[in-house]
Formats: C-alpha cells, structure tokens, sequence
C-alpha cells in the first residue's frame, strides 16, 4: 500500500469553507458537538484531536482545562488554519494516523471524529490508538455507520444494492475518488475489542441527517428531535454517525 493510497490528502481542499461553510452543515456540526459534549471525560492531561483537521471542534474541549490539547493531522494547511484559529491554545502535531508519534501510554484523552470513512485499514489505525492511549484512558471514536434507517429503507425497497445487514464493510467513492468506507457496527466493535478497547458509552449521532428533512425542518427544530435520539437509537445503531466512547480492557 502506497503513502498516496492511505492518506486521504486534504492539502489543497479548503475543508473548512467547502464543506462547513458553503456546504450548509450546521445541523451535522451541532449533532456532532452535542454527542462530543456528552461524552468527553471532565478532565485529563493529555489530549489529542486525533484527524483534527483544522480544529472545528475545538470549543468542545478546551473549555475541559486539560492539561495539554493537541490537534494531529496529516495536512499542514488545516494544522496552520488550526494554529490561526485557537494560537497557543492548541499544540499542532503533523504526521500519518498509521504511525502515530506519540510515546505508548502518553495520552489521557483523545478524539477522532469523521475520519474513520478514510482509512483502509480501520484495524491497523485502531490498534494505534489504543496503543497511545493510557490505561484510564477514554477515547471517543465517530464511525461511518453502514446499517443506517435510511440505507435500510433504500435496500428493502430496492433502491440500493448495498447490503446494509451485512458484516463486510462497504466501499463508497468520496469527491477525491478514494476509498470511503462504512462499517458494520458488529464488525467496528470487534475491532475495537481486538485493539483492547471496550465499549462504555454510545450514542446514534447525525440521525435527521437527510436532503428531505433539511428542506422542510429548521435546524432548531431537528437538533430538538436530535437530542433524545441520540441516546433513543444508540442499542439500534440507527444513525449514519456512531459516537464511541472506549475505555481499555
Ligand atoms: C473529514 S476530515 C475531519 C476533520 C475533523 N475531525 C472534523 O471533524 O472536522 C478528515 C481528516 O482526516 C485527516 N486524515 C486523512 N488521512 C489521514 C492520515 N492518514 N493521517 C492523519 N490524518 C489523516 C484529513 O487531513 C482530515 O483533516
């Protein structure tokens, strides 16, 4: 596997102003500091933003006054929009998710949140993971969900040939024309219960997340029937996002 084949490279792709900005995402972002508000631990020492791109979430824990916040990512431009955005309140760290450099053991807390759909070896990063993270560690983990109600319907009703139901994991094309993957949650979970992790808390994330439902629902009004349902739907794993929060074995 080639560097080109396990990155999905944001360099040139202005992440925050395509996709947030003009891409009229407030609902998505909401549900996704909604379910990270519910689930980060109140304090720690080491953080990292695991994939933080430029830090979008950042409010989400630097008001936690853990000791240190990091936000890692592959592409120097969002470290640097990062960097312009939060200044020291953040230490900016540059490197592959296949190999991170940070000391086994070294890190309290740490979040990864819309990445999970870029990487080809879903294991491999998750060992990772647990790997950094420290014995009382929590990580809260977002995972592409393939066994959504929407993809369900679009299955049942014929309108899609991917098999939601199934265990293997589900290869879409992104705008980039690389991998984009969905999981299973039975297969996610044995991963994670490979790289050692257990699961403490889980939450159905981004669950009105529909072209319909935008045009005919205010965001206010979604993110009130959000709320509950994050919670509501999480034993079903219904919503295209599924927010772990993992502890070590
Ligand atoms: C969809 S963005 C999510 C960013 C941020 N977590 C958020 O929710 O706004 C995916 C991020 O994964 C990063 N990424 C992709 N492949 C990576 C790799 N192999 N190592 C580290 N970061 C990577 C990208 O640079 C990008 O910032």
């Amino acid at each position: 596997m080639t560097n080109d084949d396990i990155v999905s490279d944001y360099t040139n792709y202005d992440y925050k102003k395509i996709f947030w900005e003009d891409g009229d995402r407030e609902y998505e972002d909401k549900a996704d500091r909604l379910a990270i508000s519910r689930l980060l631990p109140a304090k720690a020492g080491v953080f990292v933003d695991v994939a933080g791109g430029y830090g979008r979430l950042a409010d989400e824990y630097l008001n936690r006054g853990y000791t240190k916040v990091v936000v890692f990512d592959y592409s120097a431009t969002l470290l640097e929009q990062a960097k312009e955005l939060r200044g020291d309140a953040v230490t900016t760290v540059q490197g592959d998710i296949y190999d991170l450099p940070f000391e086994a053991g070294s890190v309290d807390a740490l979040m990864m949140i819309r990445a999970t759909h870029h990487f080809a070896d879903i294991q491999k990063v998750s060992d990772q993971l647990a790997k950094i993270l420290s014995p009382q560690g929590t990580a809260v983990i977002e995972v592409a969900n393939k066994r959504t109600v929407v993809k369900m319907a679009r299955y049942l009703l014929r309108k899609s040939d991917v098999n939601p139901f199934s265990y293997d994991t589900v290869t879409l094309k992104d705008l980039n024309d690389k991998g984009f993957f969905n999981y299973s949650p039975k297969y996610i979970e044995d991963v994670f219960h490979k790289s050692g992790f257990v699961i403490d808390k889980v939450l159905s994330v981004s669950n009105l997340r529909s072209g319909f439902l935008k045009k005919i629902l205010p965001v206010k009004v979604r993110l009130a029937i959000e709320s509950p349902l994050q919670f509501v739907f999480a034993p079903l794993r219904f919503g295209p996002s599924t927010y772990y929060r993992l502890k070590k074995k």
